[in-house]
Formats: C-alpha cells, sequence, structure tokens
C-alpha cells in the first residue's frame, strides 16, 4: 500500500459513528479539525511538543498530531466538544473559568483533555499527579498555578464523571 493510499476509516467521537476516508498520511489531526471541522482540538508546535491538539482515545490523552488517521479505526475518541453537554460545561470547564485558567484560551482545550483523562484514572489526583498528568501541555499565559488549581478543584467536583 503507497504512502498516499485512501484507507475508510470508522470509529466513534464524541459518542456518535464516524465512517471517513483518510489518506495513509494523514493525522488524526487533520481529520478532526479539517475534514470533520471539530475546531476545538488546536493545532500548535505539530510535531508533539506542545499538547494543543490532545484528545481522549480510549479514555487515555493523545498528541493528535503524532496519530495516523488510520489508527483512529475502531477507536473511541473524544474531542472538547465531547466534554461538555448543550447548554451545560463539564466540571472541568467551570472550574477552569472560576480559578482564572484560562487566559488566551489556545492550550485550554488540551488541557481539558488531559485532566480529563487523568481523573478518569485517578478521580481524586493529588498536586504532583495533576502536575505530571499536565507536563506535556504548554500554556504561554497562566503560570500553570490557576491551571493546577483548576483541575484539583474540578475533580473534586466531577467524582470521576464522564
Ligand atoms: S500540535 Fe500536537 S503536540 Fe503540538
Ligand atoms: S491560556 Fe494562553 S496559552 Fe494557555
Amino acid at each position: 500500500m503507497d504512502t498516499y493510499s485512501v484507507i475508510p476509516i470508522r470509529f466513534t467521537l464524541n459518542g456518535d459513528k464516524v465512517s471517513i476516508e483518510a489518506g495513509a498520511h494523514e493525522t488524526a489531526l487533520t481529520v478532526i479539525r479539517e475534514r470533520l471541522s471539530l475546531k476545538g482540538t488546536k493545532e500548535g508546535c505539530g510535531m508533539g511538543e506542545c499538547g494543543a491538539c490532545t484528545i481522549l482515545v480510549d479514555g487515555k490523552s493523545v498528541n493528535a498530531c503524532l496519530m495516523a488517521a488510520p489508527q483512529l479505526e475502531g477507536r473511541t475518541v473524544m474531542t472538547v466538544e465531547g466534554l461538555g453537554r448543550e447548554g451545560k460545561l463539564h466540571p472541568l470547564q467551570e472550574a477552569f473559568l472560576e480559578h482564572h485558567g484560562v487566559q488566551c484560551g489556545f492550550c485550554t482545550p488540551g488541557l481539558l483533555m488531559s485532566a480529563q483523562s487523568l481523573i478518569l484514572e485517578t478521580p481524586r489526583p493529588t498536586h504532583k499527579q495533576v502536575v505530571e498528568a499536565i507536563s506535556g501541555n504548554l500554556c504561554r499565559c497562566t503560570g500553570y498555578q490557576q491551571i493546577v488549581d483548576a483541575i484539583q478543584y474540578g475533580a473534586d467536583k466531577t467524582g470521576g464523571e464522564e
């Protein structure tokens, strides 16, 4: 199969079944942002260093810019659009607002997804666990303390809610 083959992919995205054809050379980020128009997942570095593109794949945080689109086959994916519900923010999102964890907001979707991955595994994370969980997410604005506080507060509010 050559590098530019088109491959049918079926996966679950934010609770909906998705069926799409993607090039073997495409990334999950391209499919999600450009092909499926979910712009909440950001493209920063494009090389696995900033965390802006973080999504959940089967509940684990993944850099979508490093994941080949065909690897989405059969997986359950959540982007930031799947975190809240219509008209209701997820407790983590509320916590980011309440604790001033958002300034320009570019890093926020990725941070939320890293935080959600952590909380799914560890509903009451320690400060150290939060810091480790977001160590791959760069923020140029906040200094991180508000973000860490927001995640711990959001974890208390969710108790592991999906
Ligand atoms: S855009 Fe994926 S890690 Fe930076
Ligand atoms: S809030 Fe601006 S990069 Fe994090």
